[in-house]
């Protein structure tokens, strides 16, 4: 699909630090459109966005290692203001004439920066400046033609070469740590690179519009919904563009929550209007899980027979149409940059996306209409498509399901257990008011039974763990010091109302060392 074409934006080149998402970030949360592009970008690249200025991010490398990460230096003569954060201020030492040298002390964490007179960067700003740093370089000499305009104790914190419009700070004024760098960031893309605040989720979502209507023209596109909030806000925004010529195909795996085969649909049917064709299948993944107890082949089966299912599904939508040429799928911008980071592509890319691997088996085109946005930038997007809150704020959900929070083998009976536990765990946490404020909050079925009692009666049955986290990304995480009262009316709702548990205790791991799910 056509990039967005917005008006002012700015171009971020990666040079590998872990906070350059960050910068895009802060920029866009002006309403300011910007783009991460990897540091080996072509002039032809970086120029088709026709940006207002150019942020060179930081990076682990110093300019001097021979693995430094390659950068066409042509991008510091293309007329454009330039901000150098970081590796970004070494970048352009040592490509304009200066020097630098290895830190006579490293810096990292916490400064104290003292801003010099003058610069339209530091506007507004006081003379005192709480900063974060992480670097081992600095600067010796500064290029000929530019200033000293922060110093931090032991080095140049900052730097600028009005005539030229180049800018450069040793700090990172994306991140929290660093007071007023909104600030900073602020008075580099609207004084200094007049850029337009005109990146808002109206625009956004008529463009896009727009630009699927033309791309997709009258053909025809599926869509594999999960539930969750990226495939939702995908199918809705291409549900806008070509109407019933988009299917939604919404497939019952049988380790669904409770009653979420049913509400789904109604939320996406009912109240988007969605052209939704909903197959219950449960059965069919059901015998194939049977005597399967390996998580990562519970996965597998899982992920094949999707994969089977959604392609007799699409047969049958062509059978009835004509050809489908289109699939949308829900991509977010930080897989986008994984996947081209100068590093590589990531380690950290998630291997188990639930419908990896349907683009390529069925020749099908792609529409990835959320590849510029970051999550809570898709939120704000459904929002304004007046989606409601149940799904934009929904708690992620692994494509297997519940199966793999069912140890050992997936039994209906034991789908049916862990799916009235966990519904008392989410509607709990969601009473506490405290589900928006988790990652994630869910119960596991263990395959240990224990003895209880019960009146009268000894009990012999399942363990269910409760599983609350704190995260951003999934990728670290804390369990989450869920209140006692709300662990106590848990435990008391699972004990006495779902029949085959008779046990309750709370997961207290962490990512690391622990994984987020128990399989
Ligand atoms: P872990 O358990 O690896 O989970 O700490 C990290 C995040 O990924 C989700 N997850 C999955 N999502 N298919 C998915 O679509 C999977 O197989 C899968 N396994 C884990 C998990 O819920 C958490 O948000």
């Amino acid at each position: 699909m056509a990039t967005q074409t917005a008006t002012s934006a700015i171009v971020i080149l990666d040079f590998g630090s872990q906070y350059t998402q960050l910068i895009a970030r802060r920029i866009r949360e002006q309403n300011v459109f910007s783009v991460v592009l990897p540091c080996t970008a072509s002039l032809q690249e970086i120029n088709a966005y026709a940006p207002a200025g150019i942020i060179l991010s930081g990076g682990p490398c110093s300019v001097y290692d021979a693995d430094a990460p390659p950068a066409d230096a042509r991008v510091l003569s293309l007329g454009l203001p330039v901000l150098g954060v970081c590796y970004g201020l070494h970048f352009m030492t040592h490509n304009l004439g200066g020097k630098m040298r290895p830190a006579q002390k490293r810096e990292y964490g916490h400064a104290e920066v003292e801003i010099l007179d003058g610069s339209p960067l530091f506007k507004g700003l006081p003379r005192q400046l709480s900063v974060w740093m992480s670097h081992g370089d600095e600067a010796e000499q500064l290029p000929p033609g530019f200033k000293l305009i922060a110093r931090s104790p032991s080095a140049p914190a900052g730097m600028e070469d009005r005539a030229r419009n180049m800018y450069a700070v040793q700090f990172h004024p994306e991140v929290q740590h660093t007071k007023m760098g909104t600030e900073l960031l602020r008075n580099f893309i609207f004084d200094i690179c007049h850029a337009a605040p005109d990146w808002t989720p109206q625009k956004f979502i008529d463009e896009t519009i727009a630009s699927i209507k033309q791309t997709v023209g009258n053909g025809r596109a599926l869509c594999a919904l999960s539930g969750g909030v990226d495939s939702s806000v995908a199918a809705t925004l291409v549900g806008r563009a070509i109407g019933d010529r988009l299917t939604c195909v919404f497939v019952n795996n049988g380790v669904l929550r409770k009653d979420e085969f049913r509400k789904v649909q109604q939320n996406l049917r009912d109240r988007l209007g969605l052209n939704v064709l909903a197959v219950d299948a449960s059965a069919r993944f059901l015998s194939k899980l049977a005597g399967v107890s390996d998580p990562e082949k519970k996965r597998k089966v899982i992920g094949n027979e999707f994969i089977a299912i959604f392609e007799e599904e699409a047969r049958k939508v062509e059978a009835l149409s004509g050809g489908v040429d289109w699939l949308v799928q829900g991509t977010l911008y930080p897989d986008v940059i994984e996947s081209r980071s100068v590093r590589g592509p990531s380690q950290t890319i998630k291997t188990h996306h639930n419908v990896g691997g349907l683009p390529e088996k069925m020749h099908l085109k792609l529409i990835e209409p959320l590849k510029d946005l970051f999550k809570d930038e898709v939120r704000r997007i459904g929002r304004d498509l007046g989606m409601p809150e149940e799904i934009l704020q929904r708690q992620p959900f692994p494509g297997p399901g519940l199966a793999v929070r069912i140890l050992g083998e997936v039994t209906a009976e034991r789908v049916r257990l862990l799916q009235d536990a966990d519904d008392i765990v989410v509607t709990e946490v969601k009473s506490a008011g405290l589900y928006t404020k988790l990652w994630q909050s869910f119960a596991v079925l263990l395959p240990v039974m224990t003895v209880g009692v019960m009146g009268d009666q000894r009990t012999y049955a399942y363990t269910c763990a409760v599983r609350a986290v704190h995260s951003e990304d999934g990728m670290t995480a804390d369990w989450a010091q869920l209140p006692y009262d709300v662990l106590k009316k848990i435990s008391n709702r699972i004990v006495n109302e779902v029949k085959g548990i008779n046990r309750v205790v709370f997961d207290i791991t962490s990512k690391p060392p622990g994984t987020i799910e128990w399989e």
